[in-house]
């Protein structure tokens, strides 16, 4: 089974730097496109190795009716930064509308938002929306030099003090407890950045006491706490042995090997990729913000779409039966 978005054709109408290491990406979707809100993702077909996968990207705000994605050439990517940094202006391929699993609610009195490296682009939607309605909100954006900010210069131009920036090259990192200290009762906080970051932040905010449901956050999809290496896993019930390679998510490496899996958001959010782990030897990097701390601790399932081993073997049961 594959995921559940609606695919269009897409067509590349400007690829550019923006920052060290992010490229702009804008694409005219075939039929048009629907008004899209700030923090909306899409799903893209990349080719990796001559095989399509699917990648999914937050969108960039748009007001010219195009997608616009940014997007981080990691070098340690699993092949899908690698192919969208060769697209070129005319370029072509298949997309899905945007959806918006992270939205702003519109109802805080005032707006915290935060952002680490790339987890600027659903921030930069929401710090420009929120900015141009006169609504109160600071914006925190840490990156490790100061060439890797991207729409700086925008962002204090339309924030003025309002922005901060936090580049650790030069010493400064956003300090979340002051952070979290300043923002009224019935603020909200909008977090995106790597899974370190983010961990951090909701440990600083249970510490206030502040319910959760106003820290809203968003991860990148492939940021681990441990390298990416090779790894395998046999599928309980067919005794199939599937290899997973350091550039290649479990997911992908499943669906190459003709394993009938579903998934949606690919950005371990939603949990539908998930498998029941049957017997682990090695050791699970969990990159997912679906499971609770404590199901992770347990080790019983894991999501296929972000999640991975860091090195070894897994007996997995995907729910796959032979027909
Ligand atoms: S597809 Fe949503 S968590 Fe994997």
């Amino acid at each position: 089974m594959k995921g559940r978005q609606e695919w269009r054709g897409a067509v590349v109408t400007r690829a550019q730097s923006i920052a060290d290491g992010i490229r702009l990406i804008e694409f005219a979707v075939e039929g048009g496109l629907p008004p899209f809100e700030p923090g909306s993702h899409v799903s893209v077909e990349v080719m990796i190795e001559g095989a399509p996968a699917i990648r999914s990207y937050t969108c960039v705000s748009s007001d010219a009716g195009h997608i616009r994605l940014a997007v981080k050439r990691h070098e340690n990517s699993r092949g899908g930064s690698r192919f969208m940094w060769t697209l070129v202006e005319g370029a072509r391929l298949r997309i899905t509308l945007p959806e918006n699993r992270f939205a702003l609610s519109w109802r805080a009195s005032s707006y915290l938002l935060l952002a680490g490296g790339i987890g600027i682009t659903p921030i930069y939607g929401m710090a420009k929306a929120l900015s141009v309605r006169a609504r109160p909100v600071r914006l925190a954006y840490a990156a490790s030099t100061r060439g890797e900010l991207a729409f700086a210069g925008e962002l204090s131009e339309l924030m003025g003090t309002d922005a901060e920036f936090f580049v650790s090259e030069e010493g400064r990192r956003i300090d979340l407890a002051a952070e979290f200290a300043e923002l009224p009762p019935d603020g909200e906080a909008y977090i995106c950045g790597p899974l370190g970051m983010l961990n951090a932040a909701k440990a600083a905010w249970a510490a206030t006491g502040r319910p959760s449901s106003r820290l809203r956050f968003e991860v990148f999809g492939d940021s681990g706490e441990r390298p990416e290496v090779p790894f395998s896993v046999e599928i309980a019930g067919i005794g199939k042995r599937v290899d997973v390679a350091s550039d290649q998510s479990l997911l992908d490496a499943l669906n190459a090997a003709g394993v009938d899996m579903i998934w949606d958001c690919l950005r371990g959010e939603c949990g539908l990729c998930a498998v029941d782990i049957v017997e682990l030897n090695g050791e699970l990097d969990h990159r997912d913000v679906f499971f609770s701390d404590e199901e992770k601790r347990e080790q019983r399932r894991m999501c296929t779409c972000v999640s991975r081993l860091a090195g070894g073997s897994a007996i997995i049961d995907t729910g796959y039966r032979k027909s």
